[in-house]
Order: structure tokens, then sequence, then C-alpha cells
């Protein structure tokens, strides 16, 4: 076991007094000796300031898709820097050309031009103003309801918090909520909200109902509808096949745009280039950005059809919004190397491949541990949901935190994952190796085994 170092202490001390963490609070961590301090990576693991080695199981925020440590994105940054950091307003740089030439071959049909950003949130939000403006350009001014499925994330700003309505975040800090939103039910195959005994039903009875809504408001005021094409924050839950298809279609019918969020689906995530490819359908507007830089630097992207673009042709047409960093030459340095190591590497195919093996191994914890309700995933994108009744899918009551409990669990596997209530997220970097998804599986069956000894649960 290591100690704890002065210099761990210092950093820590520094942290606790100065710095504000997403879903932490400095009270907590200054009495329990946190937060890890991180100072080195390689691959799927990471040394602690103190020297000891973590495996992060969901490398950054399901984020650091190549893995840690590659040193030609890191040499790529480092030229571009040195060539050229920034640019001059209203030109443009070689990498940005280049990149969005590259996104425009690896996505779908005619998607082909693409609003740089930097992040996520960023990515809808500028998805969100396309999809509006769009409708204005177009003379049907008064679409601007936007479609969400509930309990799903796409974003921390003004409107994207808004989305979904998170399970797990509490919003009521930040009412009222933003105007125009409408949720439709997920279409979880495990909980289906419509009652779907099985993926294909549940798929076309949320399809209904999201079309159902789309009527109820009234087409006229509907501009777009946005999901994810496996919900990552519900620890990768996966539609039946049915469902995207027929969602583009009620779009379609409906005159309505349809926003694909691929921040956490898009390059190989899925064991597809996008999530959306399983299933052959071409969104209007594709979001992205984790996958797309791999988190070496904060990069993202709206990529648009041909057909939206056009309604933004033209001098008295131009879409008035402008971000600093959008675009940054280092990013899209950085996003370039990335898709090459992607490629290179076939690390698409190792995340099918891999992600097919770890499922199979997680469903053996799922014959072993009785608390375990759910096995889901698609690719490296999985999740474990735990229940305190396997029959009646009950929940455990949050008053238990076992969720927390289970984050202590795992650390003490050398594991550093993350748990939304009962379910546990899974998505590695998709360079993970057969021998490095043994030592998970190994640390979450000890970690499930041990709060299954402590919890209340029915077979
Ligand atoms: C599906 C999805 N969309 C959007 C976002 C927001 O991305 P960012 O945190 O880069 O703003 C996230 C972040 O986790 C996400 O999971």
């Amino acid at each position: 076991m290591a100690t704890t170092t002065g210099k761990t202490e210092e950093l820590r001390d520094l942290a606790n007094e100065h710095l504000w963490m997403p879903f932490r609070s400095w009270v907590d961590m200054e009495r329990h000796d946190e937060p890890l301090v991180i100072e080195r990576s390689k691959g799927i693991h990471v040394w602690d300031s103190d020297g000891r080695e973590w495996i992060d199981v969901n490398g950054g925020y399901t984020s650091v898709s190549v893995g840690y440590g590659r040193t030609e994105i890191a040499q790529a940054m480092r030229d571009q820097m040195r060539t050229l950091p920034y640019w001059p307003e209203g030109t443009t740089t070689p990498p940005l050309a280049r990149l969005v030439k590259k996104l425009a071959e690896l996505t779908p049909g005619s998607l082909e031009r693409t609003w740089p950003v930097s992040g996520g949130s960023e990515a809808n939000e500028t998805a969100i103003k396309i999809a509006r403006a769009y409708h204005k350009r177009r003379g049907e001014p008064g679409r601007y309801k936007i479609v969400s499925l509930k309990g799903t994330y796409h974003g921390g700003t003004g409107v994207t918090m808004w989305l979904g309505r998170p399970a797990g975040i509490n919003l009521s800090d930040f009412e009222p909520e933003y105007p125009g939103m409408v949720y439709a039910p997920l279409p979880n195959p495990y909980r289906c909200e419509k009652g779907g005994k099985t993926p294909s039903e549940c798929s076309v009875r949320c399809a209904k109902a999201l079309e159902d809504l789309i009527v109820f408001h009234g087409p006229q005021t509907v501009a777009a509808v946005i999901a994810e094409p496996v919900c990552s924050g519900l620890g990768g839950v996966v539609p039946g096949d049915e469902y995207w298809p027929l969602v583009r279609r009620i779009c379609d019918k409906h005159g309505v745009l349809l926003i694909d969020d691929e921040v956490v689906c898009g390059f190989g995530r899925t064991g597809r280039w996008f999530g959306i490819d399983h299933w052959d359908v071409v969104p209007d507007i594709m979001t992205m950005a984790k996958g797309l830089g791999s988190s070496y630097v904060p990069v993202g992207a709206a990529v648009v059809t041909r057909e939206v673009a056009d309604a933004f042709a033209g001098e008295q047409n131009i879409l008035r919004q402008a971000l600093t960093y959008g675009g940054h030459p280092v990013a899209a340095a950085v996003a370039l190397k990335n898709i090459e190591v992607i490629e290179e590497e076939k690390m698409v195919e190792n995340s099918a491949k891999m992600g097919a093996y770890f499922l199979g191994q997680l469903r053996g914890l799922e014959e072993k541990h009785h608390i375990i309700g759910e096995v889901r995933g698609l690719g490296l994108l999985m999740g474990i949901e735990l229940v305190a009744d396997r029959k009646t899918k009950a929940k455990f009551p949050a008053s238990l935190r076992v969720g927390e409990r289970l984050v202590e669990k795992f650390r003490k596997q050398g594991l550093l994952l993350r748990t939304l209530g009962n379910i546990i997220q899974l998505g590695p970097p998709m360079c993970i190796t057969k021998t490095e998804v043994d030592e998970i599986v190994r640390g979450l069956d000890t970690a499930i085994g041990e709060i299954e000894t402590e919890l209340p649960a029915k077979a």
C-alpha cells in the first residue's frame, strides 16, 4: 500500500481550497483524503501522485478512445503549435480544411459540412441553433420545440442541460426550464415505459409515442428530435432494431430534423465508426466530441447534410455564431492524427471484438451474482444494472448509496470506475486487450461479490 506523500497532501489541499469539481463536494473530499491526484498515464492505466497504478476503466469521461500516452498525437500537437497556434479572423488553416474533408468522408450520406466547436455541449447547442434557424430560413418560424428522450444526457450548458432531463442530475437550481423542451420515452428494453416485452416491441411502442408527441404538440411547432444511437449515460442502452429507422421516417413525415448525438458513440465506441451506422440511418445533423480527439484537446463538431447546409447558402443567410476556439488548428491537428491512429490500428474493429468479449465475460458475472439485473451494451459501450429483486426489477433505495459504495470497492481492486446510482457504466479505451478486460472483470467480480453480501437483495 503506497503511503501518502507530502506532495500529494499539498496538491490535495490546493485543490480542496480552490478547485470546483463536478459531482464532488470539497468538504467531503477533504474529510476522505480526496481527490486522487493523477500524474501520469499510458494505455488504459494512470498513476497517482503517490505512484499507485490504476486502470481508468472509462478512459476519462468515456473519452480517451485511443488510450493515454500516444506520442504521435503529442507530436502533431507540438508541430502545429510551433507552426501556427491560432489564426487570423476570417481565414482558415490546413489542418481544419483537411479535418472537415475527413469528417465528410467518414460520416454517412450527405453529411458533409462541419461547424467546428470545442466539446459535446457546444456541439449540441450548435445543432439546436442550426435546427431552429433552418426552419426559419425555410419559412416555418414556428418550429422551435426539441424532442429528447427521458433520462438521457446531452450536455451541461444553457439549453443542452434540459435535454432529456438526465437521470441523477437535479436541475431545480437552474429553473425555469428552457422553453420548448418535449420529452419522449427512452426505448430501454429492460425497463420499457411503454410496456414493450421485447426490444423490438419496446422500440416500436416508443417510436409511436414519439410520433404521438409530435402530433400532439403540432408538427409545425417542432424543430428537431435529438437522441444518442445507444444511450451512454444509462450504461449502454441499445434500442430494438426498429427504433432508428422508424424515428427517421417519423421525422421525415413531419418535417422535423433528426439530430444524432455521437459525442460518446462516435469514432468506434460501439464497434462501428458511428453508432447510427448499426441501423444505416442518416441523420440531418450529427454531433461529435470525445472520440474525435480522444480528449487530448477540447474538440467537437456539428456536421450537417448538404440539404440542411443549403438553407444557409448565400450572403444574407449566414448562421450568426462565432466561438473563439471552434476550429482551433491545434485541436484539428490532434483530431486528424487521432483518426489516423484509429484507422491504422483498426481500433473500430478492436472495439467490436473486445466489446463482444467483454460483454460475454460480464454475462458470466450475471449468472454468478443475483444482484445483477441486466448486462447490456454494444461494442465498448456497456453497462451493468444492479437490482434489489431480479423478478420485479426493484431498485435499491438511494439511502443505501450503492453507487458510491461500489466506487470505493472498485478502488480496492485498482479500478477507477463510474456509477450512476445502481448502474455501472463501462466504456474503456479502444486499445484495450483481452488480458486487460479479464483484469477488469476480475475486479468487478470481487467488488460486486462484496457488496452483494452487504445488501438486502432477493435472488
Ligand atoms: C451523450 C453526450 N452528449 C453530450 C455531452 C456533453 O459533452 P461535453 O462534456 O464535452 O460538453 C456528453 C458528456 O458527457 C454526453 O455524454
